[in-house]
């Protein structure tokens, strides 16, 4: 089974909605420039929601082959939820991915495993794809804890799915001690735990299901070491923050291949 790699930017709280435009052109000329090959490597943006509307538009047609993620999304459907978005808000717009349980909104909106599954599962029923984050802090690394704590959180967050959907999503595992900080995992390392998401995919459903689910990793990805975590066997694509604010960076990321 070949699975096609997503490479996906998240801009978190950067970029309005002006802003935008500049940006989604400046990596799509750079990856032409780069003759990036779509088949080859698959660019997806995941905005603000205030930028969902403005990426759409120059995204639609064909010049610009990108996909289209949000960053969060409600677990309810509508009702009194102020400030919440849903589901059906995001697939009207277009949106085909939505980054679920971020370890930003685990560590500063107390977003639950439970509600991750939640999430997950209401994404999974619009019709749109879950990028899954998992990962382990700081210290549950240092006590050597990483592969069974990412085990755990991802075990919650397909509680309850069926193996046709798992098959279809993104989980991104993202150690968040090194998110942002310049502190790369090593490829070994990255491999360590997508290397057991994967086989723990295959216990929970079949290796069918194993082989098609996606993994990315995410933490301080950069064109300089993207071709070697790219490299391993269970990494399927990248989830970038800082970088993928950079047209040129992030364009090399997205052109990793040789
Ligand atoms: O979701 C992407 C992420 O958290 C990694 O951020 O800035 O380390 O690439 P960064």
């Amino acid at each position: 089974m070949t699975r096609t790699p997503i490479m996906a930017g998240n801009w978190k709280m950067n970029i309005d909605h002006i802003e935008a435009t500049g940006l989604v052109e400046k990596i799509h000329y750079t990856l032409v420039d780069k003759d990036w090959d779509p088949k080859k490597s698959e660019c997806v943006l995941c905005v603000p929601f205030t930028d969902i509307r403005t990426v759409r538009t120059l995204i639609d047609g064909d010049r610009i082959p990108f996909g289209l993620g949000a960053q969060n999304v409600s677990e309810h459907d509508n009702g009194a939820f102020t400030g919440e978005i849903s589901v059906t808000m995001l697939s009207k717009l277009g949106v085909q991915y939505v980054v679920v349980g971020h370890s930003e909104r685990r560590q500063f909106f107390g977003e639950t495993d439970e509600l991750v599954n939640a999430k997950t599962a209401k994404v999974l029923g619009a019709g749109m794809i879950p990028i899954v984050c998992v990962g382990e802090g700081l210290d549950i690394r240092k006590a050597g804890d990483q592969v069974s704590y990412t085990l755990a959180q991802v075990q919650g967050a397909l509680a309850g799915l069926t193996s046709e959907q798992v098959a279809g999503l993104v989980i991104a595992y993202e150690p968040v001690w090194a998110i942002g900080t310049g502190e790369v995992a090593t490829p070994a390392d990255a491999q360590e735990v997508c290397g057991a998401i994967r086989r723990e995919v295959a216990s929970l459903y079949d290796e069918a299901t194993a082989e098609s689910v996606r993994i990315q990793y995410g933490g301080s990805v950069k064109s300089g070491n993207v071709v070697q975590i790219m490299d391993q066997p269970d990494v399927d694509g990248c989830l970038v923050g800082g970088a993928s604010l950079q047209p040129e960076e992030f364009a090399a990321i997205v052109r990793f291949y040789q």
